[in-house]
This record gives C-alpha cells, structure tokens and sequence, in this order.
C-alpha cells in the first residue's frame, strides 16, 4: 500500500514517520516544494528502519508528483499557519489555491485515491477539496475530530488519574475554538459513564480546555502542534489502508444528516478500505444540537469567505 503525504513541514513528516514505524503503508512518499526538505526528511527516517526494524520505504520528493503516482491515501498538510497581522480570509486565500493545485496534481497520478485534508481551516479546505475535485464524497475525508477527541480523552485521564485507553469519547463539530463540541453526556470509563466520576463543573472545564487544545499549544511552542495531529492522521491511515473501519469523528460531506446539508464538518463516521463506509447520524439532545447547528453556521461563514476570494 501506498501513501503520499504532501507537505514535509511538522505535521507532515511526522505523520509519514508513524505510518513507516507502525508498518501501515509499505511505501510512504512525502513531497514538499521547499527544496531538498522532503528528500533530507525521508533518507532521516530511512535510517531508522534498521534500528526500529520496519522495512517502509519512504521516498522524499520536491514537487515531483510523477514519484506519488497510485497512491491509495494522499493526505494534504501543504499550506501556511496563520501569522501575526494576517487576516483569516488572506490565510484562507493562500492556503485554499495551495490545496487546490495539490488536489490536481495529485488526481492527475492517482485518480483512485483517497484525499485526507489536514490543512487548516480543515472543515473549509475539506468543503474545498470537495468541490473542486468532484470525487466522491466517501473519498474526501478532514482529519480534525480524530485530534480533538484524543485530546479529550487525554484530559479526562488527567482529570481521573487513570489510563487515557480506558477512556472512550469523542468531539464533533467544527475544528475550531468555538466551534467543536466534546460530548461529555457519552464519554465512558471502562463502559461507566464519566459523570459517575468527575463532577459537572470538572467536565466543563475538560470540555473547555479541549476546545482550546490546539492554541493552548501554539501559545506553548510558538507553533502548532505536530505529535498528536500526525499520529491522528496516521490512525485514520490505518483504519483506511487495513480496513478497520473504526468509528472515527471526520469532516465530511453532509447531505441531510445531522440536519446540515452542503457543508463539510466534523462527525462519527465508519472508516475502512474506500474511505468514508457510513455517516452514524446519532440523536443529539437539544443542546448538543442547537451547538452543532451554530457550529455549522460559523464554518458555512468561513466557506462564504472562501467562495468571496475564489470569485475575486
Ligand atoms: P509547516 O509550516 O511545518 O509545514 C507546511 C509545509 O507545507 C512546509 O514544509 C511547506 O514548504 C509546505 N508547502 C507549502 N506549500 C506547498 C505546496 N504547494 N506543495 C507542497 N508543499 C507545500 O506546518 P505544519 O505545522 O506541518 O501544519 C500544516 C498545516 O496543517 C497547517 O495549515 C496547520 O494549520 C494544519 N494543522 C491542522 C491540524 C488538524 O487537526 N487538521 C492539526 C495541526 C496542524
Ligand atoms: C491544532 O488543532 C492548529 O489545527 C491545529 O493543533
């Protein structure tokens, strides 16, 4: 099996990094168009393998899309971080043409494969690759809910001092601040529900720390996070390449389902060998739907903003 992963920055190489430790793909390719970084990264982690004992080959490449040719994943994490004095819409601008010309190329060589967008802002880039490719819609899949429920259940282990794997839960909505919704009514403990152990106000405050999960972390490193994004990317691989099919909440297309139709945002869906095998469109109470439905309403706003630059 084979994965190109476009964009040799952090998240990137390090989601092709897990990929070849955990021998998901046998070949991994990584493209960048800073020269030399995707060469320089992929012959780094090569030189693992004998110590760490995969046999992955990775292959690094500067814009070459001839070397990404039939691939079975391609995951987008080309693109720029939001700098000091840019607006959101110059950030959604650049980053949705280089989303574009990737998806184009990539289609060009592996019109088969599956698309996994990283790039930020994830829902709108997602909704992007969408429209403009015209694949399928179980071929386009945001990676967002998989890095914001782990972070949740991270921060419910902290909360009870107890193994993070013992831990079930999940976060929908938008990849967003305010816009993503960890569903503290269904997060477990070994099948108990956690309301049996951590107080009301203990879940506010995991359920608020997790919406700022990723910019507690940019204030921390100067950055955005890579660990944890490439290491979710890299279980949604999984799941897509070994056909797990693991419930995993993505951004995907709705049509209908959680009441939001035209719009590309986070929930539980099914994921195994052709991507997308099922949206589980479970009932919301009142409140988790009235949150998902204003969660929508803001990504639509950042799709609006996108569709004003295109038309430009
Ligand atoms: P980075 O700056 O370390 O890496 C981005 C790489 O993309 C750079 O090496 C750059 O040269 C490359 N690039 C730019 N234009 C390109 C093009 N046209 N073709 C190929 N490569 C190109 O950034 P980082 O930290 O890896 O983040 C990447 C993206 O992922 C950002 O948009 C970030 O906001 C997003 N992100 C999304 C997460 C999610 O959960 N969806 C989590 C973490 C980051
Ligand atoms: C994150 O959640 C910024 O999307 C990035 O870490």
């Amino acid at each position: 099996m084979k994965v190109t992963v476009v964009g040799a920055g952090n998240v990137g190489a390090t989601c092709a990094n897990d990929i070849s430790h955990k021998r998901i793909a046998s070949q991994v390719v990584l493209l960048d168009i800073k020269q030399g970084l995707a060469e320089g990264k992929a012959l780094d982690m090569m030189q693992t393998s004998t110590t760490l004992g995969f046999d992955t080959k990775i292959v690094g490449t500067t814009n070459d899309y001839t070397k990404t040719k039939n691939s079975d994943v391609v995951v987008i994490t080309s693109g720029i971080p939001r700098k000091p004095g840019m607006t959101r819409e110059e950030l959604i601008g650049i980053n949705a043409g280089i989303v574009s010309s990737v998806s184009e190329n990539i289609l060009k060589y592996s019109p088969n494969t599956i698309i996994v967008v990283v790039s930020n802002p994830m829902d709108t880039m997602t909704y992007l690759t969408f429209k403009k490719t015209g694949l399928n819609k179980s071929r386009i899949i945001g990676m967002g809910g998989a890095l914001d429920s782990s972070r949740f259940k991270t921060y419910l282990s902290m909360a009870l001092n107890k193994p993070a794997n013992d831990i079930q839960g999940m976060v929908i909505g938008g990849h967003g601040d305010t816009t993503m919704i960890p569903l503290t009514r269904l997060a477990t403990y070994n099948g108990m529900n956690i309301s049996n152990f951590l107080s009301k106000n203990q879940l506010e405050k995991i359920s608020a720390d997790t919406m700022v999960g990723g910019a507690t972390l940019t204030r921390l490193l100067g950055t955005s996070a890579w660990y944890a994004p490439g290491a979710s990317v890299s279980f949604l691989v999984d799941s897509i390449l070994n056909d797990k099919k693991r419930i995993i909440p993505c951004s995907v297309y709705l049509e209908g389902e959680y009441n939001q139709r035209d719009i590309c945002i986070g929930v539980p869906c099914i994921i195994g060998r052709n991507g997308v095998d099922s949206i589980i469109d479970i009932k919301l109470n009142e409140n988790e739907q009235k949150k998902f439905n204003s969660s929508s309403d803001a990504v639509r706003k950042m799709n609006k903003s996108l569709q004003d630059i295109l038309k430009k």
